[in-house]
């Protein structure tokens, strides 16, 4: 058990079960169609690796990067993008892939502004959900783990930029909003 770590929530099993779970559905649902898969960074990078691993179908990876001002561990509305996709994704299939959705603020702010790209669609995969935190109504198209209001960290989930590489996803000793 990690230091930083008050108990594990979804352990490794767990975690894979979900990432098979999204990957399936992924599998079924882009057969015979081109595939860009962007990452949504940083978050995204451990479940983005497993996930694409389970993919049987063409795809291409992208990355792109969002901010937001204000506090630390909510979004505070005001997203800009600071790393941009190099991808041309005109008339491509888009999967965006977040390692959580709270308020929505930063993913729907991803969504307008890879509509001005003109892709054919877009659809979200997220691994954990929290539906009961959202400000903007939106809806992924795949989420792996839905779960209440609670901070989470590891597999990939940061608190200030650390506990990404933890391997499992557990709730914090330390109240993440002091
Ligand atoms: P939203 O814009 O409020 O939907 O926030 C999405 C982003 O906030 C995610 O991509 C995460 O980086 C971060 N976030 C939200 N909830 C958590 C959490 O429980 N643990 C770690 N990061 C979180
Ligand atoms: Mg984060």
């Amino acid at each position: 058990m990690y230091d930083a770590i008050e108990h594990i929530l979804f352990d490794e099993t767990e975690i894979s079960n979900a990432v098979n779970r999204i990957a399936c559905s992924v599998n079924n649902d882009y057969e015979n169609e081109q595939l860009v898969v962007i990452g949504v960074l940083k978050g995204s990078f451990i479940f983005l690796a497993d996930l694409i691993r389970k993919l049987d179908i063409d795809f291409t990876i992208d990355f792109i990067r969002a901010s937001s001002y204000g506090e630390n561990t909510e979004s505070a509305g005001n997203v800009r993008i600071i790393s941009d996709i190099s991808e041309n994704i005109e008339n491509s299939n888009v999967l965006l892939v977040e390692d959580i959705i709270d308020t929505g603020y930063t993913l729907s702010y991803i969504v307008d502004y890879l509509r001005g790209f003109s892709p054919l669609s877009i659809r979200i995969c997220t691994l954990f959900d929290k539906p009961c935190k959202r400000v903007i109504p939106i809806k992924p198209d795949y989420a792996g783990i839905v779960i209440d209001d609670r901070f989470i960290v590891g597999y990939g989930l940061d608190y200030n930029e650390k506990y990404r590489g933890i391997p499992y996803v557990g709730v914090p000793k330390f109240d993440p909003k002091k």
